[in-house]
């Protein structure tokens, strides 16, 4: 299973912050905003990696984030010439995909909530037997987004992107599973009238082979959009109130690395030494040493 993290884009809706840095390198309270997708895709157990961003952006992706080694991951990188839309990274990721399924999550999303790894892995074992998985979320504003129909057992009927009329305020967030395959039919999406290869479409056509399924993020569960200087700040305060409140970091992809039994103990405290007079390497050396319970 490979994974995809897309984080390019233009950014100008949060100019001036965006003007010389990307949107997703922004601090999110104590991690950049890529951490937390990173970090979804790590706790879905996804070790091989492609980062898909601006030519001006990728490099700053890769002095922060390396190879992976740091997270016992495998991260690659690839440009994305011009933001031409969501369904475009699988036609750019097609040689990094291979024949193997497929999961992709934007670089500006992030998800929390208790049973998210069930639901993750759950996904995976549904990409591996032929199945795409889309999330869904209960929005206020469905004009903003990709929006779904779900019947009586939560079964997707129609996907619809940003339309004035949308059927329902059940939001498709940014976060796919897609079975192998899905590089052979991303190139036969067509751009819409907004001029983008949509995401929608791809899921459509899985819709229509009926091979798509819909998990619902109910109650328990927060997924944030970080678009507006608004949104933005709303990420930052939720996200210290949940680690002051609890004691501990969430989306800290070096501890999920630890759990996952991807870099060793050393390792954990020797990242969190590096850090040890804040909070975050502190934390980790709190994982290290027993003292955080799972
Ligand atoms: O956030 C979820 C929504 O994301 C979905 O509900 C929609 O179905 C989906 O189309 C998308 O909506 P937006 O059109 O609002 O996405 P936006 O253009 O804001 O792009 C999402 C992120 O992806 C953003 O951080 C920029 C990045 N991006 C976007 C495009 C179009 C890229 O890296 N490359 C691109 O080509």
């Amino acid at each position: 299973m490979k994974g995809i993290i897309l984080a390019g884009g233009s950014g100008t809706r949060l100019y001036p912050l965006t003007m010389v840095t990307s949107k997703q390198l922004l601090p999110v309270y104590d991690k950049p905003m890529i951490y937390y997708p990173l970090s979804v895709l790590m706790m879905a157990g996804i070790k091989d990696i492609l980062i898909i961003s601006t030519k001006d952006d990728t490099p700053r992706f890769k002095e922060l984030l390396g190879n992976g080694d740091r997270f016992g991951v495998k991260l690659s990188y690839k440009v994305q010439p011009s933001p031409d839309g969501l369904a475009q990274a699988f036609m750019l990721g097609e040689e990094f995909i291979g024949d193997e399924p497929c999961a992709m999550i934007l670089g500006d999303n992030i998800f929390y909530g208790a049973g998210l790894i069930k639901h993750l892995r759950n996904s995976v074992e549904r990409a591996e037997n032929g199945e795409a998985t889309i999330f869904c979320y209960y929005v206020n504003d469905p004009e903003r987004f990709g929006i779904v129909d779900l019947g009586p057992n939560n079964e997707p009927l129609s996907i619809v992107e940003k339309s004035p009329n949308p059927p329902s305020n059940y939001c498709v967030t940014g976060l796919y599973f897609y079975p192998k395959g899905v590089s052979k039919l991303a190139w036969k999406v067509e751009k819409s009238a907004r001029g983008e290869y949509e995401i929608t479409t791809l899921n459509n056509m899985y819709l229509k082979a009926k091979k798509l399924h819909a998990t619902l993020l109910g109650r328990g569960y927060s997924w944030l959009d970080t678009g507006t200087h608004e949104s933005l700040v709303d990420a930052t305060n939720y996200v210290k109130i949940l680690e002051e409140h609890q004691g501990i970091k969430i989306c800290c992809p070096e501890e999920i690395a630890y759990k996952n039994g991807w870099i060793t103990r050393e390792k954990i405290l020797e990242i969190g030494e590096s850090m040890k007079k804040n909070q975050y390497g502190q934390h980790l050396i709190n994982v290290a040493t027993g003292k955080i319970k799972y």
